[in-house]
């Protein structure tokens, strides 16, 4: 061996060594390794209906001792957790097979109507980039939010009707299921958390959306999906309001309709039977002329608590196209529709965000479609009782649109402007009355 070949050997085996130490260190210290180790799928839900003064921030990591933190304020950070006031403290968790860390923190004691900045992990992990909230309103204020669901197997469309979706500003979308094709695979959710992080943010205000998801059949009712959503009561079947005007049920169309839900259901409504609108989703459609068809279970079961208790708008995915029906109180007739939304509920499918679309016909309820559409739905409220539904497909066409008009209660929303008229006209009346009156003394 020349001088020179030994040189290289001793070259080689000191890169060799290297090597092995920095594998060897990156495998038993994870800390070293934690730098590049990004919190990712970060999405927000609501664990109790208080959605004006709490919100749950959830993310992924590699590592279990990355931080449950969350730093957050009014104000922007950036991501040096000394700039922000208030912090938040969690808990993770993971799964015997699951190769991530999931982190979930609840934010309490928010004020209502406020945009807010976080940040998210801890000093072992690094810490995110900073992102945006709003809380809910706690008065009459206007109202944008999202529904739709079934993205399912085609990520690429999903993400695109997700971009087009974000440009609407909703304040937070309900997801009616089927998000994933198979709910018991992790890979799958993490394609799902990583398009919510990445393209549910709105284009105007760059707020991420908050998801308030309903069970599919594809969710497998896996743990995976209980666990990665922070959502109140039993996760299945629950209820939040948004302001003083907006009530939205959230049920499980795959538990027994007759039994601990539709008891349920029936106290949810009797409690909130004043709240000017009232809107539910759940996955399997009630009607639908689409493939699946309707169900009859549910319209034993549930749609009579939707007439009695007035119901305005019931939202359903499963079948994978859009469909809009006439007002229709099944309770007064179970084959023709009733003259008005102030008599029925309007019933939507709106599967159509990635899954392969499905054909339908025409039923007698049918007002639109049924059309095999990629689409979400956008629900506008305004103050003074008007409530704006429209079926907008991917690039952003409205091709759907239904308006409700109601009359907001007395005092609550009511413009100030005719009393003030009345109060004008009465005074003219005194006035009137009493000169005629002194002209008939005087003369
Ligand atoms: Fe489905």
């Amino acid at each position: 061996m020349t001088f020179c070949e030994d040189s290289i050997n001793r070259m080689l085996l000191l890169l060799l060594l290297t090597g092995l130490t920095f594998a060897v260190l990156g495998f038993v210290s994870p800390a070293s390794a934690q730098v590049e180790d990004q919190p990712s799928e970060v999405h927000l839900t609501w664990d109790h209906d208080d959605t004006a003064h709490t919100i749950v921030i959830t993310w992924t990591t590699k590592y279990a001792n990355s931080g449950d933190t969350v730093w957050y304020d009014t104000t922007s950070g950036g991501r040096d957790p000394t700039q922000y006031r208030y912090s938040a403290t969690g808990s993770h968790y993971a799964y015997p097979d699951a190769s991530e860390y999931f982190h979930e923190v609840e934010l309490t004691d928010l004020t209502p109507d406020t945009l807010y900045y976080f940040i998210c992990r801890g000093v072992n992990g690094g810490y995110s980039i900073e992102r945006r909230f709003q809380t809910a309103p706690d008065r009459s204020t206007n109202i944008t939010f999202v529904a739709g669901g079934d993205s399912r197997t085609n990520p690429q469309m999903r993400d695109n009707i997700s971009q087009e979706m974000a440009t609407f500003n909703p304040s937070f979308v309900v997801y009616t299921g089927d998000a994933v094709d198979n709910g018991s695979i992790e890979e799958e959710w993490d394609n799902w958390f990583t398009g919510v992080d990445r393209y549910w943010v709105t284009e105007k205000t760059d707020l991420s959306i908050p998801v308030i998801p309903a069970l599919g059949n594809h969710e497998e009712n896996a743990t995976l999906f209980y666990d990665q959503y922070g959502l109140p009561g039993n996760h299945r079947w629950f209820s939040l309001d948004w302001g003083p005007d907006l009530h939205l049920i959230v049920l499980d169309s795959y538990a027994s309709p007759a039994g601990a839900e539709r008891n349920w259901l029936e106290s949810d409504l009797a409690v909130h039977v004043n709240t000017l609108w009232k809107v539910v989703f759940f996955h399997q459609p009630v009607f639908s002329g689409g493939e699946q068809g309707s169900t009859v279970d549910l319209q034993e079961h549930w749609v009579p608590l939707f007439d009695k208790y007035h119901v305005d708008l019931v939202i359903n995915g499963h079948d994978h196209d859009y469909e809009r029906t006439y007002p229709i109180n099944f309770s007064v007739s179970e084959n023709s529709p009733v003259s008005g939304p102030e008599r029925g509920t309007v019933y939507i499918v709106s599967g159509g965000w990635g899954a392969p679309l499905y054909e339908g016909s025409p039923q007698w309820w049918t007002a639109y479609g049924p059309v095999p559409i990629y689409h979400f739905t956008l629900i506008d409220i305004n103050p003074q009782g008007t409530l704006t539904l429209k079926a907008i497909d991917k690039d952003g066409k409205v091709f759907d649109e239904y308006v409700i008009q109601k009359n907001p209660p007395v005092g609550q929303n009511s413009s100030p402007a005719p009393l003030v008229a009345l109060v004008l006209i009465g005074c003219l009346v005194l006035v009137v009355i009493t000169y005629s009156l002194l002209r008939k003394r005087l003369g």
